[in-house]
């Protein structure tokens, strides 16, 4: 007997109440991770109840972005895993169940470890949910995708040749499951000419932001969280 997967129900029934991002893109390393933090900040300061959540199943690193020892610190679990608050956001992540040790999850592993954690995470008390997601268009950013209703997504590029070729790409496999990035960010931009589009935001290098990295009062104290606040206010 085939029994029905329940969790992709109770999904879409807790995000479709939520305004919901998704930070995506084609490479590693180009700043999805930092860019979904300091959205979320620019978000709670614009009194928004936000969620973060680290959908990279196989190397979550969001813990270190917001200052969290994942060996440490393990979430509630009452009506569900409660989110860990950092300054008023919540956490949800699966490197606390990791205790630092690597996740060697492939296909149907690492679907299932995304939805158990999308499926069980008590949602109470947020309005704004940010998912961030591994380097790619692999299996997990496309079943967050499948599973969530009509998210809005941020795609991220760096400035580099390579990684603009690559984003083109990534943004016509979008465009080919119908889907449209509500922005696209070029980040870590240093000296590059870049005249950004519409819906294009433009954030530079900032030597801070890695010194801020783990402190989110600190994040919100540099230039590269200035650039960001205006495309975090079009994804109220
Ligand atoms: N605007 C910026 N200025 C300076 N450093 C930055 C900037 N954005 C990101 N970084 C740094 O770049 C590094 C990579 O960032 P991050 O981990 O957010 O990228 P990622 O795309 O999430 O990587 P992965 O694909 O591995 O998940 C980090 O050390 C981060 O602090
Ligand atoms: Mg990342």
């Amino acid at each position: 007997m085939i029994i029905a997967d329940p969790r992709p129900a109770r999904i879409r029934s807790e995000l479709s109440k939520r305004n919901t991002i998704v930070v995506l893109g084609a490479k590693g390393g180009v700043g999805k991770t930092t860019i979904a933090v300091m959205l979320g900040v620019a978000l709670k300061i614009m009194e928004k109840k936000v969620l973060l959540v680290d959908l990279d199943i196989t190397d979550p690193n969001m813990h270190v972005a917001v200052g969290v020892d994942p060996e440490r610190v393990m979430p509630g679990e009452k009506k569900g895993i409660e989110p860990i608050n950092i300054n008023g956001v919540g956490f949800i992540s699966i490197s606390p169940y990791a205790k630092g040790r690597p996740l060697p999850l492939r296909g149907e592993d690492s679907i299932n470890a995304l939805r158990e954690l999308l499926a069980a995470t008590d949602y109470t008390g947020y309005d704004t949910v940010i998912i961030d997601t591994p380097p790619g268009a692999g299996d997990v950013t496309l079943d967050i995708l499948n599973l969530l209703p009509n998210p809005k997504l941020v795609a991220v590029s760096t400035p580099s040749k390579f990684s603009i070729d690559s984003l083109r790409r990534f943004l016509m496999l979008l465009r080919d499951t119908n889907r449209r990035p509500k922005a696209v960010v070029y980040n870590m931009v240093r000296n590059e000419r870049i005249k950004p589009g519409i819906n294009e935001y433009i954030v530079h290098y900032d030597e801070e932001l890695e010194n801020a990295i783990g402190d989110l009062c600190r994040i919100a104290w540099t230039r590269a969280f200035e650039e960001i606040k205006p495309l975090a206010s079009q994804l109220i």
